[in-house]
């Protein structure tokens, strides 16, 4: 890990390409519209947008800033920094462990609804039982899910992410051009405007605490924060490039995505259901109960939908090798292996974790951790409770331990840092103390101690 001839990327375009790669994903697509039609609209989008321009900004400059200071990844950063901080970089590590296997059942069904497209199943996909049937099967989802995770561990071992990504930021852009196409085509269904005032017009008394929970789990998951990620990515980061307004553009580009899937699907969701609460409050079967009804009444709906099916599959795919990277080379230099038998290692792991994720709405219907499915439970462990510690630890590390100078002198060293004082009072004050009040709160709800 600690080698001092490590690579950089070439510019600054290729490190904002690079980190929106692994920001971008199932995180933006699938995950932030049913969070948003689920948590209230146009609330949690203000939320969102909020925490994204103070948490997200401040937290991600600090990350990028971490490893390009040490030019190590979590665990070495931090240890570098400050001995008795290591075990930060320790907990930020077990985060990717505790999403990937999850994260490749998701995969799993974007590749079934691949499947379904590609082989003429349009107008069945569309029916309002084809999902549940799906993902009730006691094989199905077991299959799909190994596919798309062995296709993940090929790509790692081989060692051509490099492919993946060529291929990946040709596809970015088409993915992008055709979800406002999409949304424009979804927003002039009869009925869907009041899906767009749902999703963009802030509606305060559907305002909790639970709304801005979700909204930052939401945050750290989609911008890979709190997880050792983007420090990893700025130790390959080069000094001249502008720290400050890459951090921008990665995040611009990560909202401007998940914004619009979320006016794809969301308007969709009033349109073929009514905007009842029980359809908005579907979870993570809203994307795949949705999209194929509108797509079945394109012109060329089938077409379309296979190659938007694609372009999610190719998203999800280079963020989930960054994920299993991640895992793979922590473990090499933990227990000393080689990248093959860490490869393999992690693939076994993740494929045993991932089974119960998989089988969780068929099967093992029957089995709830604290009321909730497998899948429900690990998305829950790893974004409302594991995210928001190490978030909170990082604040505390860098605003009392390092202090924040540490890191605007890092980002000085390329550019002025213009939004100094707010990255300061953000990380000092506001972010530690409102993740704290979230956190509890959110965990004595899920045990049942509190209701919100
Ligand atoms: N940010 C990715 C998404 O939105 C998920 C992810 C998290 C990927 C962490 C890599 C690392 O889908």
């Amino acid at each position: 890990m600690e080698n001092n001839t490590r690579s950089s990327f070439t510019g600054k375009i290729g490190f904002v390409l690079a980190a929106a790669g692994s920001a971008v994903g199932l995180g933006n697509i699938w995950r932030f519209p049913y969070l948003a039609a689920k948590y209230g609209g146009g609330i949690f989008l203000l939320v969102y947008l909020i925490l994204a321009l103070t948490f997200g900004f401040a937290l991600m400059t600090a990350e990028i800033a971490l490893g390009r200071k040490t030019g190590l990844s979590a665990i070495g950063a931090f240890r570098s920094l400050n001995k008795k901080y290591s075990f930060v970089g320790y907990l930020a590590a077990i985060v990717p462990l505790v999403i990937f296997p999850y994260y490749s059942v998701i995969g799993g069904w974007v590749t079934k609804y691949l499947w379904a497209f590609v082989s003429g199943g349009t107008s069945q996909a569309a029916t309002d039982a084809y999902f549940g049937q799906f993902i009730t099967q006691p094989v199905e989802p077991v299959l799909w899910f190994l596919a798309f995770i062995l296709v993940t561990a090929v790509v790692v071992l081989l060692g051509v992410e490099k492919g993946i990504e060529k291929v990946s930021k040709i596809m970015m852009p088409i993915l992008v051009v055709l979800s406002i196409a999409i949304a424009i085509y979804s927003l002039f269904m009869p009925g869907a405007i009041d899906g767009l005032v749902y999703y963009i017009k802030p509606d305060f008394s559907k305002f909790s605490i639970t709304t801005v929970l979700a909204a930052m789990g939401q945050l750290f998951y989609s911008m890979s924060l709190a997880m050792g990620i983007m420090i990893t990515y700025g130790s390959y980061m080069k000094k001249d490039v502008n720290l400050e307004s890459s951090v921008k553009q990665i995040e611009l580009f990560d909202t401007g995505i998940a914004f619009f899937a979320g006016l794809m699907i969301i308007p969709s969701v009033f349109v073929f259901s009514g905007g009842t609460p029980e359809a908005l409050g579907k979870g993570p079967s809203l994307m795949f109960e949705t999209l194929p009804k509108v797509f079945e009444t394109m012109p060329a709906g089938t077409l379309i939908g296979a190659a938007f099916f694609i372009l999610v599959l190719f998203a999800a795919l280079t963020s989930s090798i960054s994920l299993m990277e991640t895992v793979v080379s922590i473990v090499c230099d933990k227990f000393k292996i080689n990248r093959i038998l860490s490869c393999v290692l992690v693939l076994a792991v993740s494929v045993l974790m991932g089974i119960p994720s998989a089988l969780g709405y068929g099967v093992l219907d029957g089995v709830k951790i604290i009321g909730m499915s497998f899948l429900d439970f690990f998305d829950f462990a790893s974004n409302s409770v594991l995210m928001p510690i190490v978030a909170f630890l990082t604040c505390v590390f860098v605003g009392y331990v390092i202090k924040p100078k540490t890191i605007i002198d890092e980002v000085e060293s390329s550019a002025t840092f213009k939004r100094k004082k707010l990255f300061e009072v953000v990380i000092k004050y506001v972010a530690p103390v409102c993740i704290l009040l979230i956190l509890i709160s959110s965990v004595l709800e899920a045990l049942g101690y509190l209701k919100i």
